[in-house]
């Protein structure tokens, strides 16, 4: 045999788990089809990565099994991650919400696990086709190298044009492993001609609570030329089937502002009402929505009530997904039930493993798929 384990994909997972496992003494390659290691790494966080969030729980992932995560999460945490973050001198920021970013660059997350991987002698081809996956005698062999372990770390197919391929998908299924259907997730949502108002004051944003089901998130939602954006809308976008409403409460504690309203302003319209309650291009939209022909002076408590319940349940039923081209993230992938949830390791195939954003384990907004990329990571490298 070559090595002790060839790893596939050199996103955040597989160098995190190549580093580690490099340095606790395996003779480790790492194989990616792209020109540079860390692609989605450099992207994310506008370019200052978003690598963890000091709230990670179990509760912030979607999967198949809820307590698939446990974990790995518990034994590789934030801390952990911060840590290390903090021993290579990267200097950081809470921006909101317990997420983390680099003060300076991404590129310093992608240098951070180079030299670790530097440290732990790992090898990493770049610009290599994975082709056929042999597996004889317990050695997998890959590109014409072979390892009693191999790493399935090739992420999921979201955002194509930058090499993501669902490549881990038909290699799990070649082992025998199911495949949760995967999906776009954390994806901006798309409105039909019904709501072509909405899609006309594009660029306008507000605080709302947006809710899928019964789940809801407190964030900004932005109206785009094909629908709805923003960190709430992606949020809850991981919630949403086709068929599901998308319900808005865009102005909280409606009620009590329309009666002010109508008690300091009796001879105003409902636009001039909305217009003190939210930006003023969404007012228009809403105000024609409601509609309210009187003046607030002559509207009774059951009109404000049913103006209030078109403020704080605004309800959307979006004809679709912006798809892969346009989602952080892949929610579903490798089926939990397949795997080790100590290890990452396939229960029926020794020495084969599945880490990061490739198994059916997606996280919020906000650092949390990061952070499962380190925690699987480094729960694999254990085991190799
Ligand atoms: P990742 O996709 O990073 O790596 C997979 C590797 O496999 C890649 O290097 C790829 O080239 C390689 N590969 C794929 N197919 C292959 C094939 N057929 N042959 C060979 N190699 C192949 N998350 C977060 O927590 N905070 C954030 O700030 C952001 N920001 C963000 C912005 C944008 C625009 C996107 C698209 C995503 C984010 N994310 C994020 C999500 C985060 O980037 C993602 O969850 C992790 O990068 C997943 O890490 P993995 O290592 O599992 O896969």
């Amino acid at each position: 045999m070559d090595y002790d384990a060839i790893i596939l994909g050199a996103g955040g997972a597989g160098l995190l788990a190549a580093a580690l496992a490099g340095q606790a003494g395996g003779r480790v390659l790492v194989l990616d089809h792209a020109d540079k290691p860390g692609k989605k790494i450099l992207i994310s966080g506008g370019g200052r990565c978003n690598f963890t969030n000091t709230g990670t729980e179990p509760d912030c992932f979607l999967s198949e099994n809820p307590h698939f995560a446990k974990s790995a999460l518990s034994r590789y945490t934030q801390w952990d991650f911060l840590a290390l973050v903090e021993a290579h001198r990267i200097s950081w920021h809470e921006k909101t919400l317990g997420q983390l970013f680099c003060d300076g660059s991404a590129r310093q997350i992608v240098a951070m696990l180079l030299d670790e991987c530097a440290k732990g002698g790992v090898e990493i081809r770049l610009s290599t086709e994975i082709g056929e996956i042999g597996h004889a005698d317990g050695l997998f062999g890959v590109a014409g190298k072979t390892a009693p372990q191999l790493v399935i770390a090739t992420g999921g197919p979201s955002i194509p044009k930058m090499g993501a391929t669902g490549i881990a998908y038909d290699i799990a299924r070649r082992f025998g492993l199911d495949v949760v259907t995967p999906r776009p997730a954390l994806v901006p949502l798309t409105l039909g001609e019904g709501d072509r108002a909405f899609r006309d004051i594009s660029g306008v944003s507000c605080p709302v609570t947006a809710r899928v089901g019964g789940t809801t998130f407190a964030e900004a939602a932005l109206f785009t030329h094909r629908g709805l954006s923003g960190p709430a809308i992606l949020q809850v976008s991981s919630y949403w089937s086709p068929g599901d409403a998308v319900v808005l409460n865009v102005a909280p504690g409606a009620l009590d502002a329309l009666r002010e309203a109508r008690r300091k302003m009796p001879r105003a319209h409902l636009k001039a009402a909305l217009s003190e309650l939210l930006p003023k291009r969404l007012a228009e939209v809403l105000s024609d929505r409601i509609g309210l022909a009187q003046e607030l002076g002559n509207t009774s408590d059951a009109e404000l009530a049913r103006v209030s319940e078109g403020l704080t349940a605004l309800t959307f039923h979006p004809t679709g997904t912006e798809g892969y081209a346009k989602a952080e993230v892949t929610a579903g992938g490798i089926s939990t039930e397949a795997l080790s949830s100590s290890t990452m390791e396939a229960r029926n195939v020794p020495g084969l493993y599945a880490i990061g954003e490739a198994v059916d384990v997606t996280g919020w907004l906000g650092g949390y798929n990061f952070q499962w990329a380190w925690s699987s990571a480094a729960a694999a490298a254990g085991a190799i």
